[in-house]
Protein backbone atom coordinates (compact mmCIF):
# COMPACT_ATOMS: atom_id res chain seq x y z
CA UNK A 1 0.00 0.00 0.00
CA UNK A 2 0.89 3.69 -0.97
CA UNK A 3 1.48 6.48 1.70
CA UNK A 4 -1.72 8.92 2.21
CA UNK A 5 -0.58 11.81 -0.08
CA UNK A 6 -1.50 15.10 0.44
CA UNK A 7 -1.37 18.02 -2.40
CA UNK A 8 -0.87 21.49 -1.46
CA UNK A 9 -1.54 23.80 -4.50
CA UNK A 10 -1.39 27.63 -4.54
CA UNK A 11 0.59 30.91 -5.69
CA UNK A 12 3.41 31.94 -3.79
CA UNK A 13 2.88 33.47 -0.57
CA UNK A 14 -0.15 31.90 -0.04
CA UNK A 15 0.74 29.95 3.09
CA UNK A 16 1.98 26.50 1.71
CA UNK A 17 5.06 25.81 3.29
CA UNK A 18 4.21 27.70 6.90
CA UNK A 19 1.07 25.00 6.49
CA UNK A 20 2.78 22.27 5.31
CA UNK A 21 5.38 22.44 7.70
CA UNK A 22 3.37 21.99 10.57
CA UNK A 23 1.10 19.71 9.07
CA UNK A 24 3.43 17.13 8.11
CA UNK A 25 4.80 17.63 11.78
CA UNK A 26 1.49 16.90 13.66
CA UNK A 27 1.01 13.90 11.46
CA UNK A 28 4.22 12.83 11.10
CA UNK A 29 4.53 12.97 7.35
CA UNK A 30 7.13 13.15 5.01
CA UNK A 31 7.30 17.16 3.30
CA UNK A 32 8.39 17.31 -0.44
CA UNK A 33 8.49 21.40 -1.32
CA UNK A 34 8.50 20.84 -5.05
CA UNK A 35 9.20 24.61 -5.55
CA UNK A 36 12.58 24.01 -4.18
CA UNK A 37 13.20 21.40 -7.02
CA UNK A 38 12.70 23.49 -9.47
CA UNK A 39 14.89 26.18 -7.46
CA UNK A 40 17.34 23.74 -7.25
CA UNK A 41 17.59 23.48 -11.16
CA UNK A 42 17.85 26.99 -11.42
CA UNK A 43 20.56 27.30 -9.36
CA UNK A 44 23.13 24.64 -10.73
CA UNK A 45 21.76 26.17 -13.90
CA UNK A 46 23.15 29.10 -13.14
CA UNK A 47 26.39 27.91 -11.51
CA UNK A 48 27.12 26.10 -14.63
CA UNK A 49 26.10 29.39 -16.55
CA UNK A 50 23.43 27.33 -18.41
CA UNK A 51 20.67 29.73 -19.86
CA UNK A 52 17.37 28.90 -18.33
CA UNK A 53 15.58 28.53 -21.15
CA UNK A 54 18.28 26.41 -22.87
CA UNK A 55 16.12 22.95 -23.36
CA UNK A 56 18.97 20.83 -24.32
CA UNK A 57 21.52 21.90 -21.58
CA UNK A 58 18.40 22.06 -19.03
CA UNK A 59 18.15 17.86 -20.20
CA UNK A 60 21.35 17.01 -19.80
CA UNK A 61 21.41 18.39 -15.74
CA UNK A 62 18.33 16.72 -15.03
CA UNK A 63 19.83 13.39 -15.14
CA UNK A 64 21.99 15.02 -12.34
CA UNK A 65 19.89 16.12 -10.11
CA UNK A 66 20.69 14.64 -6.81
CA UNK A 67 18.09 15.74 -3.93
CA UNK A 68 16.91 15.22 -0.57
CA UNK A 69 14.90 16.73 2.60
CA UNK A 70 15.59 16.69 5.85
CA UNK A 71 14.16 18.20 8.94
CA UNK A 72 16.77 20.13 10.68
CA UNK A 73 15.71 21.69 14.04
CA UNK A 74 12.27 22.88 12.87
CA UNK A 75 12.89 23.83 9.28
CA UNK A 76 12.70 21.51 6.12
CA UNK A 77 15.85 21.89 4.49
CA UNK A 78 16.98 21.15 1.38
CA UNK A 79 20.29 19.14 -0.24
CA UNK A 80 21.38 18.98 -3.58
CA UNK A 81 24.02 16.67 -4.12
CA UNK A 82 24.13 16.78 -0.03
CA UNK A 83 25.26 20.38 0.25
CA UNK A 84 22.63 22.28 2.02
CA UNK A 85 20.99 25.19 -0.60
CA UNK A 86 18.35 26.20 1.71
CA UNK A 87 19.24 29.81 1.50
CA UNK A 88 21.02 30.53 -1.38
CA UNK A 89 17.69 28.71 -3.72
CA UNK A 90 15.47 31.88 -2.64
CA UNK A 91 17.68 34.55 -3.44
CA UNK A 92 15.48 37.02 -6.12
CA UNK A 93 17.91 35.80 -9.18
CA UNK A 94 17.01 31.80 -8.47
CA UNK A 95 13.25 32.95 -7.95
CA UNK A 96 12.96 33.87 -11.34
CA UNK A 97 15.22 31.70 -12.66
CA UNK A 98 12.79 28.64 -11.23
CA UNK A 99 9.62 30.58 -12.57
CA UNK A 100 11.92 30.28 -15.81
CA UNK A 101 12.93 26.82 -15.65
CA UNK A 102 9.51 25.81 -14.37
CA UNK A 103 7.96 26.89 -17.77
CA UNK A 104 9.91 24.35 -19.92
CA UNK A 105 8.37 20.98 -20.88
CA UNK A 106 11.75 19.35 -20.66
CA UNK A 107 11.91 20.40 -17.31
CA UNK A 108 8.48 19.42 -15.78
CA UNK A 109 8.37 16.36 -17.35
CA UNK A 110 12.28 15.51 -16.28
CA UNK A 111 11.18 16.05 -12.04
CA UNK A 112 7.97 14.18 -12.38
CA UNK A 113 10.04 11.36 -11.51
CA UNK A 114 11.50 12.15 -9.14
CA UNK A 115 8.64 14.43 -7.39
CA UNK A 116 7.04 10.80 -7.24
CA UNK A 117 9.80 8.82 -5.54
CA UNK A 118 10.16 11.48 -2.80
CA UNK A 119 6.84 11.03 -1.72
CA UNK A 120 6.36 7.61 -1.97
CA UNK A 121 9.37 6.65 -0.35
CA UNK A 122 7.67 8.01 2.43
CA UNK A 123 6.25 5.43 5.73
CA UNK A 124 2.95 6.78 6.41
CA UNK A 125 2.15 9.85 4.18
CA UNK A 126 3.55 12.57 2.15
CA UNK A 127 2.62 16.21 2.20
CA UNK A 128 3.57 17.47 -1.65
CA UNK A 129 3.45 21.52 -1.92
CA UNK A 130 3.40 23.07 -5.56
CA UNK A 131 1.59 24.36 -7.86
CA UNK A 132 0.68 20.93 -10.20
CA UNK A 133 0.77 18.46 -7.73
CA UNK A 134 -3.05 17.79 -7.73
CA UNK A 135 -3.73 18.02 -11.43
CA UNK A 136 -0.63 16.94 -12.77
CA UNK A 137 1.90 14.98 -10.32
CA UNK A 138 -0.82 13.29 -7.94
CA UNK A 139 -3.91 13.75 -10.02
CA UNK A 140 -4.97 10.72 -7.36
CA UNK A 141 -4.12 12.09 -3.88
CA UNK A 142 -5.92 11.04 -1.45
CA UNK A 143 -6.64 15.07 -0.82
CA UNK A 144 -6.11 18.32 -2.35
CA UNK A 145 -5.94 21.76 -0.99
CA UNK A 146 -5.76 24.90 -2.98
CA UNK A 147 -4.53 27.93 -0.69
CA UNK A 148 -5.25 31.22 -1.57
CA UNK A 149 -4.83 34.59 -0.20
CA UNK A 150 -4.61 37.92 -1.53
CA UNK A 151 -2.15 39.86 -3.36
CA UNK A 152 -0.65 42.19 -0.32
CA UNK A 153 -1.06 39.48 2.21
CA UNK A 154 1.03 37.29 0.24
CA UNK A 155 3.98 39.71 0.11
CA UNK A 156 3.95 40.34 3.46
CA UNK A 157 4.48 36.76 4.39
CA UNK A 158 7.05 36.14 1.46
CA UNK A 159 8.94 39.29 2.83
CA UNK A 160 8.31 37.77 6.38
CA UNK A 161 9.64 34.21 5.78
CA UNK A 162 12.86 35.76 3.38
CA UNK A 163 13.79 37.93 6.79
CA UNK A 164 13.77 35.14 8.95
CA UNK A 165 15.83 33.13 6.24
CA UNK A 166 18.31 35.78 6.33
CA UNK A 167 17.58 36.96 2.67
CA UNK A 168 17.58 40.87 3.14
CA UNK A 169 15.11 42.10 0.37
CA UNK A 170 12.12 44.87 0.53
CA UNK A 171 8.03 44.49 0.44
CA UNK A 172 7.48 46.56 -2.99
CA UNK A 173 10.50 43.92 -4.66
CA UNK A 174 8.77 40.94 -3.19
CA UNK A 175 5.23 41.98 -4.42
CA UNK A 176 6.57 43.13 -7.77
CA UNK A 177 8.65 39.98 -7.87
CA UNK A 178 5.64 37.93 -6.64
CA UNK A 179 3.40 39.79 -9.28
CA UNK A 180 5.81 39.03 -12.03
CA UNK A 181 5.63 34.84 -11.07
CA UNK A 182 1.79 34.48 -10.50
CA UNK A 183 1.29 35.91 -14.07
CA UNK A 184 4.31 33.68 -15.36
CA UNK A 185 2.82 30.99 -13.23
CA UNK A 186 -0.80 30.83 -14.57
CA UNK A 187 -0.09 32.05 -18.34
CA UNK A 188 1.97 29.27 -19.36
CA UNK A 189 0.85 26.45 -21.47
CA UNK A 190 2.74 23.57 -19.40
CA UNK A 191 0.91 22.63 -15.96
CA UNK A 192 -0.65 26.03 -14.99
CA UNK A 193 -1.09 27.02 -11.70
CA UNK A 194 -5.09 26.29 -11.48
CA UNK A 195 -7.12 23.71 -8.47
CA UNK A 196 -7.70 20.64 -9.36
CA UNK A 197 -11.33 20.00 -10.01
CA UNK A 198 -11.97 18.23 -6.71
CA UNK A 199 -9.30 20.94 -4.40
CA UNK A 200 -10.48 21.88 -1.11
CA UNK A 201 -10.50 25.81 -1.24
CA UNK A 202 -9.12 27.87 1.24
CA UNK A 203 -8.51 31.26 1.41
CA UNK A 204 -6.41 32.45 4.59
CA UNK A 205 -6.32 35.93 3.79
CA UNK A 206 -7.21 36.64 7.04
CA UNK A 207 -6.94 33.72 8.98
CA UNK A 208 -4.27 32.67 11.51
CA UNK A 209 -2.00 29.91 10.37
CA UNK A 210 -3.13 27.80 13.51
CA UNK A 211 -6.45 27.95 12.29
CA UNK A 212 -5.40 27.09 8.73
CA UNK A 213 -3.26 24.44 9.97
CA UNK A 214 -6.78 22.65 11.86
CA UNK A 215 -9.01 22.99 9.08
CA UNK A 216 -6.77 21.09 6.79
CA UNK A 217 -5.93 18.57 9.69
CA UNK A 218 -9.67 17.91 10.01
CA UNK A 219 -10.05 17.39 6.38
CA UNK A 220 -7.26 14.88 6.29
CA UNK A 221 -8.28 13.05 9.29
CA UNK A 222 -11.81 12.88 7.51
CA UNK A 223 -10.43 11.08 4.64
CA UNK A 224 -8.08 8.37 6.30
O1 LIG B 1 6.93 27.58 -4.32
P1 LIG B 1 8.13 28.33 -4.76
O2 LIG B 1 7.94 29.80 -4.81
O3 LIG B 1 9.37 27.95 -4.03
O4 LIG B 1 8.37 27.84 -6.27
C1 LIG B 1 9.35 28.42 -7.11
C2 LIG B 1 8.87 28.40 -8.56
O5 LIG B 1 8.81 27.06 -9.00
C3 LIG B 1 7.47 28.97 -8.75
O6 LIG B 1 7.48 30.32 -9.12
C4 LIG B 1 6.91 28.14 -9.89
O7 LIG B 1 7.20 28.76 -11.11
C5 LIG B 1 7.70 26.88 -9.87
N1 LIG B 1 6.93 25.72 -9.41
C6 LIG B 1 6.19 25.03 -10.34
N2 LIG B 1 5.52 23.90 -10.00
C7 LIG B 1 5.57 23.44 -8.73
C8 LIG B 1 6.29 24.15 -7.75
C9 LIG B 1 6.96 25.30 -8.12
O8 LIG B 1 6.13 25.43 -11.50
N3 LIG B 1 4.93 22.31 -8.43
Amino acid sequence: TRPFIVAIDGPAGAGKSSVSKLLARRLGFALVDTGAIYRCVALMASREGIAFDDDAKLGELLGRVRIHFQVVGEENHVFLGGEDVSSEIRTPPISMGASQVSGRPVVRAGLLALQRRLALEAASGAILEGRDIGTVVFPDADVKFFLQANPEVRARRRFEELFQKGVDSSLEGVLQDQTRRDAADSGREVAPLKPAEDAVHVDSSSMPLSEVVQSLEQEIERRR
